[in-house]
């Protein structure tokens, strides 16, 4: 057994955490009692040393305003250098509370009101609320779908940037739901387009230290050359500690940035907590040897997955991602078996596990669930084996009406 204990379940039921709420899981599949494979966090402690930091600040029991300390900045900017081999200027990083926050504000500063952003779909559905609440307008790019594996549709990407509407890029790199890395080539190809055609980007890197060995994770501001960029990244998912609200902008160009810092000051949005900036210190200075066997941890339950949809449930396709704990399923090949039936819902009602439901995607993502594997193995096995069992009825209902 390695050094940190992934396998013992700690009870998550009535410990105020939405994923686990049983009336929001019955609102979501139908059933209270399913167990939760939806939203994106993980059922495991954070690395020792984040929860005895945060158990030594709670113990001084003051909590005032805290100082406006560079400790984290500096803890950020090695860790960018260890993680992903960046080195950035101390200025050119803006912390915000939480990385939709940060989002949110970029689009005020790098679109106006009626302009259109582009977006590959299937995407996270808060970009979409948030585009919308903004006053911009969405721009899908649907990725294309090869096999089990997504690509950019880079043609219609370029149809999309060179039209004089659309100003602004949302990339999500990792790609949640897609699962993939995007890679070097992929990247550079985006900065070429956008500098063609004077679109500026952001990119949410939220799944970014969560990237599988053999994968590499290239930063978008890394490589924009010219083009006007936001790269984002934060502890929350990496650690878990997303319940704690803490985000890093880095942005290159000091007008850009300067302006995002005083839209953050015009809403008080520039002063976190005390909390969030003691846990994401000691996760930076002391949580990459957790985050290794994490992955390694991650993987095993991946390879389960695979595994066992392979052997037993060919209709069901696991989009096997390059990074983090969240995979998409195509399920296409067992819609016909479900008669028109509610995706989300059957597994909920039959087996007792809800997922993400893929249409929260988007249309794009209607053949498919979404599963958070970031839970204990054997958690994993008990859902595997129930979903088995509610597909060989379909299948037996199916044989029987034939
Ligand atoms: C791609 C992506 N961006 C942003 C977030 C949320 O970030 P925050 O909670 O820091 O606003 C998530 C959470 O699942 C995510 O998957």
């Amino acid at each position: 057994m390695n050094e940190y204990n992934f396998d013992s379940k700690i009870e998550r039921k009535y410990s105020d955490s939405i994923k686990w709420d049983s009336s929001v899981i019955n609102a979501l599949g139908g059933n209270p009692d399913a167990d939760p494979f939806w939203l994106a966090d993980m059922d495991f402690s954070p690395p020792p040393a984040v929860s005895e930091a945060l158990k030594t600040r709670i113990a001084h029991t003051v909590f005032g305003y805290p100082a406006n300390s560079s400790q984290v900045t500096t803890a950020f900017r090695s860790w960018l250098k260890i993680r992903h081999n960046w080195q950035v200027p101390e200025e050119t990083i803006t912390l915000s509370p939480g990385l939709l926050t940060g989002i949110a504000s970029a689009i005020q500063i790098l679109s106006k009101k009626g302009d259109g952003i582009v977006v590959q779909t299937p995407a996270y559905n808060p970009f979409f609320t948030i585009i919308e609440k903004n006053g911009r307008t969405i721009t899908r790019n649907p990725l294309l779908q090869q096999g089990r594996r997504f690509l950019i549709d880079f043609q219609n990407l370029e149809n999309a940037l060179a039209d004089p509407l659309n100003t602004l890029l949302l990339l999500c790199s990792p790609h949640n739901p897609a699962g993939r890395v995007w890679n070097h080539a992929d990247l550079t190809a985006i900065a070429n387009l956008c500098e063609k055609y004077q679109v500026a980007v952001i990119s949410d890197e939220i799944h970014a230290d969560l990237t599988y060995p053999g994968i590499i994770h290239t930063p978008f501001s890394s490589i924009a050359g010219e083009v006007i960029s936001v790269t984002f990244m934060a502890p929350s998912k990496t650690f878990n500690i997303a319940g704690e609200k803490i985000a890093f902008s880095i942005i290159p160009d000091p007008s850009i940035r300067s302006q995002y810092q005083y839209f953050l000051e015009s809403m008080s949005l520039s002063h976190p907590g005390i909390f969030a900036p003691v846990a994401a210190l000691a996760a930076y200075k002391h949580g990459f040897s957790w985050l290794n066997a994490l992955l390694a941890y991650l993987r095993k339950n991946l390879d389960l997955i695979d595994t066992f949809f392979g052997k037993y449930i060919p209709e069901m396709e696991l989009i096997v991602p390059e990074a983090s704990f969240i995979a998409f399923i195509d399920c296409t090949k067992l819609l016909p078996l479900l008669k028109k039936k509610n995706l989300t819902r059957f597994f909920s009602k039959e087996a007792g596990v809800l997922f993400h439901a893929g249409s929260w995607f988007g249309p794009e993502g209607s053949n498919f669930v979404r599963i958070n594997f970031g839970t204990q193995t054997s958690a994993l096995k008990d859902a595997l084996k129930r979903i088995r069992k509610a597909v060989d009825i379909l299948r037996d209902q199916e044989k029987l009406f034939q």
